[in-house]
């Protein structure tokens, strides 16, 4: 383990970002209420994206929200630092949350209550390469050397959440649930409208044609990279050091193939099967 993290109940946190006593306060004490929407995901899986559509859907398409109020006070990060109590303070409702929790910490008011989770999920090597990226510039990740000392920690969880596999594993536990719905990043590619339709189903929203227009013209990425309050531009340099990489990196499926050798392919691809193997569900990635 590097020292840059600690271990919170087998998982890797980074002090900088939060501390073990903010992370028993969300999983004892935070109070979950019943009209709580949680876009919950693994780094890198797309959780802005989601921010942005959710955050203009509770709107009825209206963007004035997003380009007025950074994404991490739209959607706080749960287990950030002194977010969980501000978040109890807050009389906004809904409340939309974010976090890259897994299931086995997650806060335990959760359980029997009506919120909803969107669990959106993305083809772990795409992820991996957005991490490893995204590792490079912010404060609160270990530097990786290469993309193959990279991949050895990432396919373990030896780095801040822990590992791909337990977080889909332990959140998949709750599909069937009424208040549970997944999907992926790549859905999203694939069928952006869709995709925005059937979240709003979901959460009981009916929108207009012209209000579904507006969200996925806004969620764009080339919309979302310029907008300041979703491309992390507002943040200091020492945290997120977006010369070294832009957090609206790439935003495409399928940039593992630009990184990876055939040998570290291969080694992905044995761990990937030995973990997922009896999985009940197929993602597009493994077809
Ligand atoms: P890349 O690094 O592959 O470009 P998260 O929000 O979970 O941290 O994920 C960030 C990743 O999602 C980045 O991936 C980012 O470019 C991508 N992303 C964010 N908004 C997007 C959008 N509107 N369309 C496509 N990809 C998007």
């Amino acid at each position: 383990m590097s020292d840059i993290y600690y271990n919170y109940k087998g998982t890797l946190f980074s002090p900088v970002a939060t501390s073990a006593e903010d992370l028993s306060f969300v999983e004892n004490e935070f109070q979950v209420l019943d009209d709580d929407i949680f876009n919950i995901t693994y780094p890198k899986s797309g959780t802005s994206w989601m921010i942005e559509i959710l955050s203009l859907i509770l709107k009825n398409g209206d963007p004035t929200w997003i380009k007025t109020v950074p994404n991490w006070e739209r959607a706080p990060w749960l287990e950030i630092v002194g977010c969980a109590k501000n978040l109890q303070l807050s009389k906004e409702r809904p409340r939309l949350i974010t976090s890259h929790l897994p299931r086995h910490i997650f806060t335990k008011t959760f359980e029997g209550s009506n919120a909803k989770v969107i669990y959106t999920i993305r083809d772990p090597k795409d992820t991996a390469v957005s991490l490893y990226y995204f590792s490079k510039m912010y404060v609160c990740y270990k530097d990786p050397n290469s993309i193959d000392d990279f991949l050895k920690d990432y396919l373990v969880g030896n780095l801040s959440r822990g590992s791909w596999f337990s977080h889909v594993k332990g959140w998949m536990k709750l599909m069937g649930q009424d208040n549970f719905m997944f999907h992926t990043y790549e859905d999203l590619q694939k069928d952006l409208r869709g995709s925005v339709m059937k979240i709003c189903k979901f959460l009981g929203k009916e929108l207009d044609d012209k209000a579904v227009d507006s969200v996925v013209a806004n969620v764009s990425f080339e919309n979302m990279k310029e907008n300041n309050m979703s491309n992390f531009t507002r943040l200091p340099n020492h945290f997120m050091d977006l010369d070294k990489s832009p957090f609206m990196r790439k935003g495409i499926v399928g940039d593992w193939k630009n990184h990876f050798t055939v040998a570290q392919n291969e080694y992905f691809d044995k761990i990937y099967k030995a973990e997922m193997q009896d999985f009940p569900v197929k993602f597009p990635w493994d077809e």
